[in-house]
């Protein structure tokens, strides 16, 4: 399969460009910035992409590109800090001095432009808008070069055609930049030559194939949340070596209303052992009387190694683990591959003294979004595959304070209302769930006068669930929850809604 390197100089949109490349048929990469030629000769890229960075390209400490790199003859775009790189490393000039320039400006095409134009001579390119977001920028293009197009402070594009080397000001990745997709396309097809043979279907055979390859006829084990990563995980296995994997899921009793049921239900229909271990009173016992968050955490982590350890005990040697890891998680430990046992869905890691030969990784490649077609094309139910994130410890992080079973089941009813009110709009929140506050509050239910729980509900809007900002939800619908909940469930006599952004706030209360 051809490929496409996205070397990383510590830019926020690496993997946007990345999944970009892989949306137009492509399969992509990401590395360090500072590979070596070697290395890459290895990977045999059809283009390279240079992405953006928070640094100066003209400092000593500056991450930098093996300068053979240019020399490869393999087309290269630069973006931002990768534009900067090439001008600096080929003899051109980059300065800080003057504004900069952080937003949407527009962009004026000066001259006829590989990236933009359709044939090369005719210049039919017409002014658009780019995300800008730099300070550093090109004042001098290198000899070869020819600058494509200015904005009002700076140089926003070059080219040296001839050498298929180009650089871009602006971030043609993201969707505030008006054709900017199309832009890596004609980088893609037209100068990389790219045949576009990056298919999923394509993709899930050779990975059904790898699998029964490497595994032969041994025996597998699996963690199974029910999240999306280890339930398409197992879907793949199931599908690559029937019969021959072990799922182990773990109920905590933390789950929301019929979650454990539905996972059973799905997984049981599979070509595949499917043990559930309802764990649920254990758990319970464990965090009695409990209040404090990360306490709380901890010992539901722990607990849930000591059930994984003593099932997987009762199953004798099992040579292969299987983990959900994805591309992500990789590219974020520095390309560590396989090198851990991943922390099983933030609860805890898997205990060390489990003896397993081998990881098998089957999503390690993938992105989110990847996985959840995979897991659409298997077959999986939509609830599984596109689910919102649900926290490891579950419930338990949402009933503040002192955990009950009396707590737990109130705010899985309540839980229940809220995801299917929200579930009908046609945007919906990224996350939404209801809260069991330590709150009591007084009510008048008929003619009497109650004192029951304060519930909450958040609604969060957000890409990276590293700053959010709550939900104006229509207040049709809000009054639709309130009165919904105030009137099914017995011990709820009032309701707020959460108006709290992150930060200062997070997305959980606990
Ligand atoms: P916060 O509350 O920190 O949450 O704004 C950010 C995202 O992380 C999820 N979250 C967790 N996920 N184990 C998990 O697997 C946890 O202990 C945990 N705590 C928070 C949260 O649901 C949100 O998506």
């Amino acid at each position: 399969m051809e490929k496409v390197l996205v070397l990383d100089f510590g830019g926020q949109y690496k993997e946007l460009i990345a999944r970009t490349i892989r949306s137009l048929k492509v399969y992509s990469i990401i590395k360090p910035g500072t590979i070596s030629v070697e290395e890459i000769k290895k990977i045999a890229p059809i283009g390279i992409i240079l992405t953006g960075g928070p640094q100066s390209v003209y400092l000593e400490k500056s991450v930098k590109p093996d300068p053979a790199i240019f020399e490869l003859g393999i087309p290269i775009l630069g973006i931002c800090y990768g534009m900067q790189l090439i001008a600096h490393m080929l003899g051109g000039e980059v300065s800080g001095e003057g504004a900069g320039e952080y937003g949407q400006f527009n962009v004026l095409p000066t001259r006829e432009w590989a990236l933009v134009t359709d044939k090369f001579g005719v210049h039919n390119a017409k002014p658009f808008k780019a995300l800008m977001s730099h300070r550093d920028k090109v004042v001098r293009v290198p000899a070869g070069f020819v600058p494509t197009s200015h904005t009002d402070t700076c140089i926003a594009s070059m080219d040296n055609h001839h050498k298929k080397i180009y650089g871009v000001q602006f971030h043609p990745e993201v969707s505030l930049t008006q054709g900017g997709k199309q832009i890596i396309q004609k980088f893609l097809y037209n100068i990389c030559e790219a045949r576009g043979d990056y298919k999923l279907g394509n993709f899930i055979k050779g990975i059904i194939k790898e699998l029964k390859d490497s595994i032969g006829d041994k025996k597998v084990l699996l963690a199974l949340s029910g999240g999306v990563d280890s339930s398409v995980c197992a879907a793949l296995l199931s599908k690559a070596i029937p019969n021959q994997l072990t799922c182990i899921f773990v109920d905590h009793g933390f789950m929301r209303q019929g979650e454990g049921d539905e996972v059973e239900q799905v997984f049981s229909n599979m070509d595949l052992d499917f043990i559930r271990v309802n764990a649920q009173s254990r758990f319970l016992r464990k965090v009695e009387g409990v209040e404090e968050p990360e306490t709380k955490r901890k010992i539901i982590g722990e607990e849930f190694i000591r059930v994984f350890e003593e099932a997987a005990a009762k199953l004798g040697d099992i040579p292969f683990l299987a983990q959900g890891t994805i591309y992500p998680d990789i590219v974020e430990s520095g390309g560590a591959h396989g090198a851990t046992i991943k922390s099983h869905h933030n609860v805890g890691g898997l205990p060390d003294n489990l003896k397993f030969s081998k990881l098998v990784e089957p999503l390690s490649s993938l992105f989110k979004d990847e996985v959840r077609k995979i897991g659409k094309r298997l077959g999986l139910p939509d609830f599984l595959v596109n689910r919102q994130p649900f926290p490891g410890p579950g419930l338990a992080i949402r009933v503040v304070g002192e955990i009950t079973k009396e707590k737990l089941d109130t705010l899985r009813e309540v839980d229940a209302i809220v995801r299917a009110e929200l579930d009908k709009l046609s945007k919906k929140p990224n996350q939404y769930f209801a809260v069991l506050t330590n709150t009591k509050s007084v009510g008048v239910k008929g003619d009497d006068r109650v004192y029951d729980y304060v519930v909450a509900v958040r609604a969060v809007v957000t890409t990276d669930f590293m700053t959010a900002t709550y939900m104006k939800i229509p207040y049709k619908i809000l009054d639709t929850i309130v009165n919904r909940i105030t009137s099914e469930i017995k011990t709820v006599s009032r309701v707020v809604y959460d108006v709290s952004s992150k930060p200062p706030s997070t997305i959980e209360w606990e």
